[in-house]
């Protein structure tokens, strides 16, 4: 079971601090991994402070080119230069605020997966397509462009677009079946068995509906990663739910 704790552009050093310090007193299980995805600026200060707990630290993106005239971006080989394992890839406000393509998404990965980092690669539909039966489609679409040629260790996101930040998810069927046809695209074209998240308004209250649902191998966690208290509470979800 993994779980990702994606604080967007939140969070300052006091706050950080403060995080870390509920975790060190914190019992983690072996079996549900933490990954914490904080601003870049603070990757190696989250890095510092918590040497000593068993989490993974990831980067929000990289760019899609390896090094170069690209101001305000991060490289892949920086991001793991600093101690990440991960990186999300082509999350939604990066696609919409930031214009990613499944092209750039995809050569981003090569390069993530060059530095030895695995990537998130985040996928999801829009309400319209949803509403009007596209979103199969629509992701089978994602998946094809964004996948990397080569790959070991590759983790999707299944983040319905309509669903981050606005407290609806998805029926639990709808989850079911899109996570099992990511599964089945992945498999048929590359013959690994890769994990896949939910992500979207996930919350102390819903999470353990979520991970009832079958090919659910985590959750990715926007807004309730930033409190201490709700995380927490997601996490020993999680736990109780093995
Ligand atoms: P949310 O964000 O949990 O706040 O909906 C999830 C995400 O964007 O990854």
């Amino acid at each position: 079971m993994f779980i990702a704790a994606n604080w967007k552009m939140n969070l300052d050093k006091k706050s950080i601090k403060s995080f870390v310090e509920h975790l060190q007193r914190y019992k983690f299980s072996k079996n549900v991994q933490l990954c914490i995805f904080p601003p870049t600026i603070y990757i190696d200060f989250l890095s510092g402070l918590s040497q000593n707990i068993p989490i993974s630290i990831g980067g929000q993106n990289c760019h899609h080119q390896p090094f170069g005239a690209f101001t305000g971006e991060v490289s892949a080989i920086s991001l793991k230069e600093f101690g990440c394992d991960y990186v999300i890839l082509g999350h939604s406000e990066r696609r919409i605020y930031n214009k990613e393509t499944n092209k750039s998404i995809k050569k981003s990965a090569q390069f993530g997966i060059d530095a030895k980092l695995k990537p998130i690669i985040c996928v999801g539909e829009n309400l319209d397509q949803r509403e009007n039966g596209k979103a199969l489609d629509f992701i089978e679409k994602q998946i094809t462009d964004c996948l990397p040629e080569k790959f070991n260790d590759l983790i999707i996101a299944y983040e319905p677009i309509w669903s981050i930040g606005t407290g609806k998810i998805p029926h639990k069927t709808e989850i079911r079946e899109m996570h099992k046809k990511i599964k089945e695209i992945i498999f048929s074209k590359s013959k690994k068995n890769v994990k896949v998240l939910y992500g979207g308004s996930v919350t102390e209250q819903n999470i353990q509906e979520i991970l009832s649902v079958n090919n659910v191998d985590g959750v990715l966690v926007g807004g309730a990663s930033l409190k201490i208290k709700d995380f927490l509470a997601i996490y020993g979800s999680a736990v109780k739910h093995l």
